[in-house]
């Protein structure tokens, strides 16, 4: 059974009087939620204290990338055991925003991946393509490039521990979304290639949409078979909208 996931990416986004408000309006309107998990995923500045704000709360911390590297001469990097030591649980991998901006390769975010698991924190690897892959019919072999470097160099049963994150890269931040169908294709898509390696790891692996998911849409998402959750950006910083999404998702359950 899948335990769905939904899990707030703040991006570069708050401050502490910002963070302080957000923190207590989703303690209260996520109460004890049951059925899904939640985490948010604030800028590492603030990680620290954010843990101690959601302490005896049922929502996890996660940070937004971790390094490849343990330690060392690495300026501006932060490890996977910094952010375990802080009270993380979930690290995202590969956001489309780094791939883009600091040129991440996919084997550079297959070693932050398994970096990241030796720390004993829960990878979120993102996968997705652009509009001009979409568009050129390239998009299953974007997503298999992406996914296969990391199944690669970690091994299926990695993914025992880990969250995929389907992000199509025109929808984030667009208001764009994927249709359902659009979304639920490419989700079994991934299921499918992870299953061809081990089948039981697939059957297990949680698979989030990821791209302009908000309230209004996420129950038509979140009702397709292989959708167990979503990271969701913009919507994650209005506590009503992000709490919406959750109880979206507490209300599907895998059997
Ligand atoms: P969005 O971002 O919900 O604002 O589209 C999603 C993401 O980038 O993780």
């Amino acid at each position: 059974m899948r335990t769905p996931l939904v899990a707030g990416n703040w991006k570069m986004n708050g401050s502490r009087e910002a963070n302080r408000a957000l923190v207590s309006a989703l303690k209260g309107s996520l109460g004890d939620i049951q059925g899904v998990d939640v985490a948010v995923c604030p800028p590492a500045v603030y990680l620290a204290e954010i843990a101690t704000d959601l302490s005896g709360s049922v929502i996890a911390l996660g940070a937004q990338d971790c390094s490849d590297q343990e330690k060392g001469a690495y300026t501006g990097e932060l490890s996977g055991p910094m952010l375990a030591e802080v009270g993380c649980r979930y690290v995202i991998v590969g956001h489309s925003e780094r791939r883009e901006r600091q040129n991440e390769s996919s084997a550079w975010v297959a070693a932050k991946f398994v970096a990241a698991q030796s720390a004993g924190l829960i990878p979120i690897l993102c996968v997705g393509e652009q509009k001009v892959d979409r568009e050129s019919g390239r998009t299953e072999n974007v997503v298999a490039e992406q996914l296969d470097a990391v199944l690669d160099a970690a091994g299926v049963e990695a993914f025992e521990r880990a969250v995929i994150a389907y992000e199509p890269v025109w929808a984030i931040g667009t208001g764009l979304t994927a249709t359902p169908e659009q979304a639920q294709e490419v989700h079994a898509f991934i299921r499918n290639r992870v299953a061809s390696r081990d089948p039981r790891v697939a059957a297990d692996l949680r698979i989030l949409y990821g791209g302009s998911m908000k309230a209004e849409n996420a129950a038509g998402l979140l009702a397709l078979d292989d959708i167990d959750g979503g990271l969701i950006g913009g919507a994650s910083l209005d506590a009503a909208a992000f709490t919406a999404i959750a109880n979206a998702a507490g209300e599907r359950v895998v059997a």
